[in-house]
């Protein structure tokens, strides 16, 4: 059992990071969120990262001259913030080589559907859900994973489903599995933390 120092990635709404620090302040984590790195300034995440005292660094590629010292920067904050376990929460950017590298087997993320299926370069955010519907499958769900150097490759943690009733557009679709994303990934994060 062990706890670990969290860097959360996110590019948007960041509800799945609620639900993870909400998971941490009423103890069923252990693990402590030490830094919120995103995508751009405008996302949400950062404002309730701001409410709750926790640390946020903005990391735009476009900010540094080439992708070496984007991802050195990542690096030396993750080094800082004595990171050992990074959380991509809706991380709407492929994460830089060097860090996938350096943190092999300490990166997890989570997608909006029950890979292998409907998952790979293109497939985030609505366009999951979109191509799940079209398909006229009766399942769709959410899944954390491993980070390789693969979109959507690493090995599975934890999987739930959910039933597509007929008639559900996309967007009520995402809504089911968001649920479901708010729930699965502490769990994920609860099981690392049993089996360190
Ligand atoms: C989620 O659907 C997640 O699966 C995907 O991006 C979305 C992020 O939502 N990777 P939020 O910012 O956590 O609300």
């Amino acid at each position: 059992m062990s706890a670990f120092n969290i860097a959360v990635y996110l590019s948007g709404t960041g509800s799945n990071f609620r639900a993870i620090n909400e998971s941490i302040k009423n103890g069923r984590l252990k693990s402590k969120i030490n830094l919120v790195i995103s995508s751009n300034n405008e996302a949400g995440g950062l404002e309730y990262a701001h409410s709750e005292g926790i640390e946020t660094a903005v990391l735009q590629r476009n900010d540094f001259a080439d992708s070496r010292s984007f991802a050195e920067a990542q690096l030396k904050l993750l080094a800082e913030y004595q990171v050992d376990l990074i959380v991509l929460a809706g991380y709407m950017k492929k994460l830089a080589l060097p860090v996938v590298r350096a943190y092999k087997d300490r990166i997890v993320n989570i997608h909006p559907a029950l890979l292998p299926d409907f998952g790979g370069k293109g497939m985030y955010g609505m366009f999951v859900h979109q191509a799940v519907i079209s398909s006229g499958v009766r399942k769709s769900g959410a899944t954390v994973h491993f980070v390789d150097e693969i979109y959507d490759n690493g090995k599975v943690i934890l999987q739930q489903s959910v039933e597509i009733e007929a008639g559900d557009t996309a967007e009520a679709l995402q809504k089911k599995v968001l649920q479901v994303e708010h729930k699965i990934f502490s769990e994920a994060i609860a099981l690392l933390e049993k089996a360190e």
